[in-house]
């Protein structure tokens, strides 16, 4: 078994299979994109089954695929499949943009997709457009259609809450919930990531964060009551609204750290493991994969690098050296 130093045990690994995206979200990326790793650096099918392989020698049962943008990958149906036939695994699930999902949901479904997270900034057509820039509502809608066809559930949704873009869309967001058996996530804007000015007609930097409380006071006509959260695991306190069939998740990275149960390692595309979202500790899996030596004691060593917990109030873009789409959320 995986155990860190803290006593956690690891038992969800996080891959980001590239750090390409369709989309440019202002709080992600700045507009012209980033220098993105030369397609050479990337893990093969082959070599990211190996390291899953390890992973669930080692207690690692669910996997969670992201990016960048997870679906733009070009092998993306056959990584599932060969992930999700692996022993001891017991979900496959993804976190998209649904951009691309229309046309997957079923392929990857087929190939052993359990469920998919989907980011949903605004509810609004242009909103939408403005925050990822360039990206096209309808076809999020038809992506969640899609998913819901191929029986990809529970469908979770991801909100990034910004002052003075997106926060007056918290209740909309929350009425999703009563017609819909959705989970909506509504997320702290993390300082990793693009910090920069967004250019005209965005809030300043310093204006930008929402803390939880905050939003939770918003939504208080709601009568939102705690629940225990869907299947996942993760960093989300959930509630629901009386009767509704959906619930409504809240993410503190800043506010309410969860790190004390912090279940998960990160691999980055270029093959190196993570043992945390925001501090940059890393141990390189390349040269091992290449060479065949067995990767076990390279977990071994990226689990004792894992810290207690992450001072995420404190931390700039710079501390943690990659950005979100590099690491995959
Ligand atoms: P499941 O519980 O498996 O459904 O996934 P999730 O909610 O952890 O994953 P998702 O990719 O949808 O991420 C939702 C938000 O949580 C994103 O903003 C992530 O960056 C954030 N997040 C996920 N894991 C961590 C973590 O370990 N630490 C912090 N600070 N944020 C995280
Ligand atoms: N703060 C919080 N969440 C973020 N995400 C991307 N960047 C940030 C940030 N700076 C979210 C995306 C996606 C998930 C993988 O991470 O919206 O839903
Ligand atoms: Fe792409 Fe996700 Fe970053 Fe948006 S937040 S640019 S969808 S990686």
């Amino acid at each position: 078994m995986f155990i860190d130093p803290f006593g956690r045990a690891v038992t969800y690994l996080r891959i980001s299979l590239t750090d390409r995206c369709n989309l440019r979200c202002v709080y992600c990326m700045p507009k012209e994109g980033l220098q993105w790793q030369p397609r050479a650096d990337q893990l093969s099918v082959e070599e990211i089954a190996r390291v899953v392989e390890t992973a669930a020698q080692g207690g690692v049962k669910r996997i969670r695929l992201t990016g960048g943008e997870p679906l733009v990958h070009p092998h993306i149906v056959e990584i599932v499949r060969r992930i999700a036939s692996i022993q001891n695994i017991e979900e496959v699930s993804l976190t998209t943009n649904a951009m691309l999902l229309e046309r997957l949901a079923q392929p990857l479904a087929s190939a052993g997709l359990k469920r998919v997270n989907i980011s949903l900034d605004s509810l609004d057509r242009d909103k939408f457009r403005r925050i990822t820039r360039g990206g096209e509502i309808d076809r999020v809608w038809r992506g969640i259609a899609a998913a819901e066809r191929a029986h990809l559930a529970p469908l979770k949704l991801n909100t990034v809450i910004v002052r003075g873009l997106n926060a007056d869309e918290l209740p909309a967001l929350t009425r999703l919930t009563i017609e819909n058996d959705w989970h909506v996530r509504f997320i702290e804007l993390m300082p990793i990531g693009n910090a920069q000015d967004w250019g005209e007609g965005f809030p300043a930097p310093d204006e930008r964060y929402v803390p939880v409380q905050e939003m939770r006071s918003q939504l208080s006509m709601f009568n939102l009551q705690p629940e225990n959260a869907p299947i996942g695991n993760g960093p989300a306190r959930t509630f629901r609204i009386p009767g509704a069939p959906g619930t409504v998740g809240f993410i503190s990275p800043l506010g309410e750290h969860f790190c004390q149960n912090c279940n998960r390692l990160r691999l980055t595309s270029d093959g190196k493991l993570r043992s945390c979202l925001v501090v940059p500790n890393e141990v390189s899996l390349r040269g091992a994969l290449q060479s065949g030596k067995p990767l076990e004691e390279f977990f071994r060593q990226a689990i004792t690098q894992k810290p207690e917990h992450h001072n995420m109030l404190a931390a700039t873009p710079a501390d943690s050296q990659r950005g979100m789409s590099q690491i995959g959320g």
